[in-house]
């Protein structure tokens, strides 16, 4: 994939590809994106019967060292390494009922499930795993939304069974693109899921378009009606959001035309997916109004030996170590872009009633094509159109819930319960 990337450096090509890079950056269109279009029909999630007994066992651990280096500096946890954890996981798809079947590799058998037993070791400091106990206490009265595509759902499953080992929500649902789950007896803790794929307000124009993949309109000055309205109600809005920028788009601006992203039109100016993900990045940062904003990094896809369609596949059962892959192409670009827009928005904050944070996955994601689902997940089949164009064959996208993508919620908790808010 990264090969194919490279092949077409759309901040060169201001208009649009040559022949040569149009196949594979086609292809490169297609690939997130369409994971992400099979998330759209938000399928509610069915309630399993779990039996109590069988809570796995967890060890505790101190939370008093985390994020604070032993000269009391405090560190960089993105900056680390993975290592071995032999006490994870933590729960499993018969003791938590939310995992999205796209994620949920354990019931679809995935046969080494050793990528689940490690966890994130920032340099200099120790993250402690998740505390399910200590996080619900801190969040009592609280109310956290997840804001963006079928990766933000993924980190909101993963944080849902870690508090299982707790409580078990109840759920409920005010529409197909928002969530609703509340901790009750005592907790009074609301995690929100809201389905925001580009962040800001969208429409599918054409459901085919120059890559196949529907071509859109995005407002990028107006932050998505799914979730804006509710941001009063919020302590802590998760935000993130990449992978559906990669489909065609046409950009707009106070209403009105300012360019796009892979239209192929002479008389639309190519202002590519770098811009509209900086554009609508700046509006969802700057929407939130109070409470605590979290913009998460993007979160790299991994196929090797192929194409995402075709051959590509997941299947390393080890983690990379250190320095061993790396970000590159448009993904090292989006990983700029939220950086540079997540510091300009803070500092435009600038001590006002929103505190920012910056919560920076994708180094340590990057080095994790071992946890991906690859082809153990649930599949809900398209019908017409979608089945024609999509057959996925590998999920290098998503993440296994558990999984590495539990490391997220240690560092949010981390993160939260840290700093004062
Ligand atoms: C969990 O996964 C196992 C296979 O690892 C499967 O037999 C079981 O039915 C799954 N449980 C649920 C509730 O899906
Ligand atoms: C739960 O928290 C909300 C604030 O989010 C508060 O208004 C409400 O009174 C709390 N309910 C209970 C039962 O403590
Ligand atoms: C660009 O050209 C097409 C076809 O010639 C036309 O339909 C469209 O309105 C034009 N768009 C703009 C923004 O001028």
């Amino acid at each position: 994939m990264a090969l194919l990337k490279n092949l077409c450096n759309f901040r060169v090509k201001k208009q649009y590809c040559s022949t040569r890079c149009l196949i594979p950056t086609i292809s490169l269109l297609l690939l997130v994106a369409i994971l992400a279009v099979s998330n759209t029909y938000f399928p509610f999630p069915t309630s399993k019967p779990r039996a109590l007994s069988t809570w796995l066992s967890y060890s505790s651990f101190s939370s008093s060292s985390g994020g604070r280096r032993a000269d009391g500096e405090a560190c960089n946890i993105f900056r680390g390494e993975w290592v071995p954890d032999p006490d994870a996981p933590y729960y499993t798809n018969d003791t938590c009922s939310v995992i999205h079947e796209h994620y949920d590799c354990m019931k679809y058998g995935k046969p080494d499930l050793g990528f689940v037993q490690w966890r994130w070791r920032p340099d200099g400091c120790d993250l402690p795993r998740f505390d399910p106990a200590i996080f619900l206490s801190a969040m009592r009265g609280k109310t956290m939304a997840f804001i963006g595509d079928s990766l933000a759902r993924n980190h909101m499953n993963s944080l849902i069974c870690l508090l299982t080992r707790v409580a078990e929500p109840t759920t409920s649902w005010p529409s197909s693109k928002h969530t609703v789950y509340h901790y009750g007896s005592g907790y009074n803790f609301t995690v929100v899921s809201f389905w925001a794929p580009f962040l800001v307000r969208h429409e599918l124009v054409d459901p085919d378009g120059p890559a196949h993949t529907g071509m859109w309109n995005l407002y990028l000055d107006e932050p998505d009606a799914v979730w804006a309205p509710h941001v009063q109600e919020l302590d802590y809005a998760v935000v993130s959001a990449s992978s559906w920028f990669y489909r065609p788009s046409m950009l707009y601006e106070a209403g009105r035309l300012v360019g796009c992203h892979h239209c192929l039109l002479p008389n639309v100016t190519d202002l590519t997916l770098r811009y509209a993900l900086r554009m609508a990045t700046r509006a969802a940062l700057r929407a939130v109004v109070g409470g605590t904003v979290v913009l998460r990094t993007m979160s790299p896809s991994q196929y090797e030996g192929g194409e995402w369609n075709k051959d590509g596949n997941c299947v390393r059962t080890l983690p990379y170590r250190r320095g061993e892959k790396r970000l590159q192409g448009v993904e090292l670009d989006f990983h700029m872009l939220q950086v540079e827009e997540f510091e300009a928005a803070e500092k435009a904050a600038g001590g006002g009633a929103v505190r920012m944070m910056l919560m920076d996955t994708t180094e340590a994601m990057i080095l994790r094509a071992d946890a991906h689902p690859s082809k153990y997940r649930g599949w809900t089949r398209h019908k017409g159109w979608m089945q024609e164009h999509f057959t996925i064959s590998n999920d290098c996208v998503h993440w296994c819930v558990p999984g590495a993508v539990d490391a997220w919620n240690d560092m949010l908790a981390h993160m939260l319960l840290t700093s004062q808010s």
